[in-house]
């Protein structure tokens, strides 16, 4: 099996390799941590902004849309507490000059020793075969215990030092002796907060610019519009508003390409609920959300909740929900129950109402919230990640196929004229010119048909349409399915009933 780390490296290069992400401005060496979208990559992305957007605001009466500006009122992130908490906490090695997340490193050294517990399980396992008791040996064995002692003990001292006293933490660092990764130089500086909002400025003249920042989530601009939606649309609560845009974060530890990025994309949604609610309907979206991702297809066993023990001061229930990326479980998606803490604050720093008067209590009420929250970027990875396979064909040889959910895929189907004469290439034209109002179709006249068949696969597209001399005397075409590789002959005019069964978003939704 090859290594986890082979894997992801084999995405990334995937990605650059088939016109799905390129490094931001390589030209000069690209920018750390920010990412483009290529020709093909857009598409998967919008594919995917399109699949959360249709199940959130089309499919539910009582969620609408929103698109607010990035730029917003600086008080807003001194109201939604981002000024003054939204830090992380930072070290610097005064030998290398690296800065590294003070957390990061002891959650690194933590999980090594955890990964020593978890080798001496697996050894156990593979001794003792089907008559392994884990949870027995676990409580038994004397160097898992001592390991996984060390490891909680290690993590609890950690979150106590996050909370309470930064010097604590360095004071573990030291104790634990964590060496710089880079050049194991232990000569480290204090731990400091650094908060993670980039700023900016707008006015031109130096004295009177006004210092903003670019947003650094998207749940914010819907906060702040709350009631101008709800009194426009005539919104009755509980009702929700979605947005998907662009966040900035100015990210320290920037690794594992496009999961933790500087510049990134959020599909959000604020559901605003009576208070006392909230529970319900936070147990609802979190069984909903997991659902739509189950939906796609990529396997259930690559989802599971994390529920959070520790909570943010505004919120009083979260959970995540991870994905096993190549790296291992991560988190996809939050849903949190973040009270009425923000619209609070929003009143309270604008001097504004920003409460519903609900007709059935007669009474006004600031609304609780539920949030939904995932990365675009992320779901793009798990997507893509999960999708690309090597897979053994019966001849010996293999193949690279990209196993795209359908519904996802950037390019439908693929027509390919079996050679470029005898009036094919005409044909094969006139099926694009009739397929492209309903689906994304290409072309491809080069190379034998076998390595288009590979060059479409690689890129995920589900169908390839096949154009022969047969073609000439019956009006049919061979339809090649990507997973399978099965070939049918149907009829050019069945084509778009073939392909629209596979990729309607309806058929995907309908397994939610
Ligand atoms: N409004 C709530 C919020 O922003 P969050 O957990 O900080 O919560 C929500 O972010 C989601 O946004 C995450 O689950 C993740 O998918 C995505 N996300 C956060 N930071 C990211 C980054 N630096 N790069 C890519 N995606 C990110």
């Amino acid at each position: 099996m090859a290594k986890q780390e082979d894997i992801f490296k084999n995405v990334v290069s995937h990605a650059k390799e088939y016109g799905f992400i390129f490094p931001s401005s390589e030209v000069y060496d690209g920018l750390s941590a920010v990412y483009d979208y290529a020709q093909n990559g857009v598409e998967l992305k919008k594919n995917i902004r399109e699949y959360w957007w249709k199940s959130m605001v089309q499919m539910n009466e009582n969620i609408v849309g929103l698109d607010a500006a990035i730029l917003m009122h600086p008080t807003t992130w001194k109201a939604s507490g981002h000024v003054d908490a939204f830090n992380d906490p930072l070290i610097d090695n005064k030998d290398s000059k690296k800065r590294y997340r003070a957390d990061v490193l002891v959650e690194d050294y933590a999980e090594k020793i955890n990964q020593k517990a978890q080798k001496e399980i697996e050894k156990a396992r593979a001794r003792f075969g089907d008559a392994f008791n884990e949870e027995e040996f676990v409580t038994t064995n004397a160097r898992v215990i001592e390991y996984l002692s060390k490891y909680k003990e290690i993590l609890s001292r950690l979150a106590k030092g996050m909370s309470d006293d930064l010097q604590d933490v360095k004071a573990l660092i030291e104790e634990l002796e964590i060496a710089d990764p880079e050049t194991g130089s232990r000569n480290w500086t204090d731990v400091k907060q650094f908060n993670l909002m980039f700023g900016t400025k707008l006015g031109a003249s130096a004295d009177s610019a006004m210092d903003l920042y670019l947003r650094p989530e998207t749940a914010q601009g819907i906060f702040v519009n709350f009631l101008n939606v709800q009194k426009s649309g005539r919104m009755k609560v509980p009702f929700g508003i979605a947005q998907t845009g662009k966040a900035f974060r100015n990210e320290i530890v920037a690794r594992q390409f496009i999961f933790r990025m500087r510049e990134f994309e959020q599909m959000e949604m604020q559901f605003f609920v009576r208070p006392g609610e909230e529970m319900k309907w936070y147990h609802h979206w979190k069984e909903a959300r997991l659902n739509w991702h189950l939906s796609l297809g990529l396997g259930k066993e690559n989802y599971r909740f994390h529920d959070h023990e520790k909570l943010a001061h505004y919120a009083n229930a979260a959970a995540d929900i991870e994905f096993n990326f190549p790296f291992g479980f991560k988190e996809l998606e939050g849903i949190h129950s973040r009270t009425d803490f923000d619209l609070k604050a929003h009143e309270q720093y604008s001097g504004r109402k920003l409460q519903y008067f609900d007709p059935e209590l007669n009474e006004n009420y600031v609304p609780y919230v539920v949030e939904t929250s995932v990365g675009l970027d992320r779901m793009f990875l798990a997507v893509f990640a999960t999708s690309l396979q090597e897979e053994a064909l019966e001849d010996g040889s293999t193949r690279t196929v990209l196993k795209l959910p359908a519904v996802l895929a950037p390019t439908k189907a693929a027509v390919l004229p079996l050679v470029k004469k005898d009036g094919l290439p005409e044909i094969s034209k006139k099926i694009i010119e009739d397929l492209k109002w309903d689906f994304n179709v290409a072309y491809d006249e080069k190379d034998a048909v076998g390595r288009r068949y590979r060059r479409q696969d690689a890129l995920g597209t589900p169908f390839c349409i096949t154009v022969d001399h047969q073609t000439l005397e019956d009006e049919t075409v061979t339809i090649r399915h990507r997973d399978t590789m099965k070939q049918d002959r149907v009829k050019i005019t069945e084509l778009r009933a073939i392909i629209e069964n596979e990729v309607s978003m309806k058929n995907w939704l309908m397994k939610m």
